[in-house]
């Protein structure tokens, strides 16, 4: 779906070639590629296009007499002023290209030819992982359960993008485009698995995602069903799936290089559908309780990426515990009191504090049977991340704090910030219980903080973080390479972003 080429842009053949501009306040438009330049420049010199970012030019090279350029359309996408820090000058690229992967979808282009942008300090490879990212993170659609109209016209993707180097080394250029390509295919695909109802995407489908998976690459996978759950004794996801009519699953992924290598495990909530259990949620915007599995799906899709990507030097094992949380009959009941797998007793306050519950198992099994060098889950946790940080930074714990620097700094180099929040024994002390170890609940204040502290119950001594993407999973930061609406595909892009640079 993206391929780079050496040939100038004005031979390419495509529906619509793209062209970055930056904001340089000067009179040449500053584009290498004469043809381009000449279609471009009248409006440049006219001030009707700077290169401010947000801004966007369509122009059609043969409406001007006989085009020297094949491209059908050519479309100039504004960048801003060249960014120093790095960081930021990634971001401004991805979302560059994500608008120009949207405008492109809107005139229904098929094949898009690219030109890579010049005059950054960014190394050849970064600039092309940006841009392909951008691109194919832009391009997401989700056609979901509608049946199209006769009269209506079915929205389209791009299929084809096509990079031209500019100037820039082929071989570097094509390294980084790979890395964009395969960490937004694994992005979008967390998107597929979370835009999918709760009547779709059930527990068994994250194991069929899965096996699906393990057969196509080097993974391996394992699926624990329900009796196997029941002999390791894992309470906490039994007792949340215990008032549903689905049975629940444990979907293990394994990527394996040496033995001596360190193991990064990472748990997700699989959480297919949240109505809260007996401890019911209101009726207004349950619906979106359907992305409460966006932890599970990202973990799932982070794997897809490591295994197209085959990182040297670390093993990787992904965990994902999936339910839906039900009222049913069976329902386990407000003041019930579970086991979890590690033997600890909890008494569950409220059944729609359910996500700890069910990674509780997880981070347990996970570290006693794999034993990694560090360990990071996600989740749909709480509400109260919303409430604390918005929709624009994913909450971040940890007992490591070397840990945390690395997974925030892999956050803020692909466009997904975290912000740290405190643990402490002073908020874990909100969780003591009169009848068990602990309860699922810690009252109102700290709640973001205090479902991380049930967690860190779990972990021991190994060096763990938490992500509340509760606020970043769904109603993400409006940005061109994120759906308006619906799953952002959070976390996959860090999580292959700290695995690529990991060294503890
Ligand atoms: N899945 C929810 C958290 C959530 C709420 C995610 C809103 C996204 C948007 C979680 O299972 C939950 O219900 N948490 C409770 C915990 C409370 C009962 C202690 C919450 O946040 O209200
Ligand atoms: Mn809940
Ligand atoms: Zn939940």
């Amino acid at each position: 779906m993206i391929t780079l080429t050496t040939s100038p842009p004005e031979t390419a053949r495509g529906d619509m070639l793209v062209w970055f501009a930056w904001q340089t306040g000067k009179k040449r438009c500053g584009i290498d590629c004469a043809p381009v330049r000449k279609l471009i420049q009248p409006v440049w010199r006219a001030g009707d296009f700077t290169g401010r970012g947000e801004e966007t030019l369509l122009l059609y090279p043969a409406s001007a007499g006989r085009a020297r350029i094949a491209a059908a359309r050519v479309l100039a996408v504004g960048c801003g002023k060249v960014e120093k820090d790095h960081d930021r000058l990634r971001e401004q690229l991805r979302t560059a290209a994500g608008r120009a992967a949207t405008r492109a979808r809107e005139v229904k282009a098929r094949r898009v030819v690219v030109i890579l942008p010049d005059r950054t300090a960014l190394p050849a490879a970064e600039v092309a992982e940006c841009v392909s990212e951008g691109l194919i993170l832009g391009n997401y659609h989700f056609s979901g359960h509608r049946t199209v109209k006769k009269d209506e016209d079915p929205p389209v993707r791009v299929k084809r993008f096509v990079l031209c180097r500019n100037g820039l080394k082929a071989p570097e250029a094509r390294r980084g485009m790979v890395r964009g390509e395969i960490a937004a295919e694994a992005a979008c695909a967390a998107r597929d698995m979370a835009n999918e109802p709760g009547n779709y995407w059930t527990p068994a489908r994250f194991g069929d995602f899965g096996r699906r998976l393990a057969r196509a690459t080097s993974l391996t996978c394992t699926v624990l069903g329900k009796q196997e759950l029941k002999k390791l004794g894992m309470g906490g996801i039994l007792a949340v799936n215990q008032g549903s009519a689905l049975p629940p699953r444990l979907v293990i992924l394994e990527y394996r290089t040496a033995g001596k290598n360190p193991t990064l495990l990472l748990v997700g909530k699989g959480l297919t559908f949240d109505s809260g259990g007996v401890s019911l949620k209101p009726a207004a915007g349950m619906e979106e309780m359907k992305y409460d599995m966006c932890g599970g799906a990202a973990v799932l899709a982070a794997m897809q990426g490591v295994a197209g990507e085959r990182p040297e030097g670390i093993n990787v094992v992904g965990l994902v515990p999936a339910t839906d949380n039900m009222s049913g009959a069976g329902a386990v009941r407000p003041g019930d009191v579970i086991t979890h797998y590690n033997g600890t007793t909890s008494e569950v306050v409220n059944t729609d504090a359910e996500g700890r519950l069910i990674l509780a198992d997880a981070l347990a099994y996970g570290i006693r049977r794999f034993k990694p060098d560090a360990v990071i889950d996600l989740a749909t946790l709480t509400g109260a991340v919303i409430i604390g940080l918005g929709h624009h930074r994913t909450g971040l714990m940890a007992n490591d704090d070397s840990l945390a620097d690395q997974i925030i700094a892999a956050g803020a180099s692909c466009g997904e910030p975290l912000w740290r929040l405190p643990l402490g024994p002073e908020y874990t002390r909100q969780l003591k219980s009169e009848v068990a170890d602990l309860k699922n609940v810690g009252g109102r204040a700290g709640g973001t903080i205090t479902a991380a502290c049930y967690l860190q119950e779990f972990v021991g001594n190994t060096p763990w973080a938490h992500l509340d993407i509760a606020g970043t999973a769904w109603n993400f930061t409006d940005k061109p390479y994120i759906p308006k609406k619906g799953p952002s595909g959070t976390g996959v892009r860090t999580l292959l972003n700290l695995i690529r640079h990991w060294n503890r």
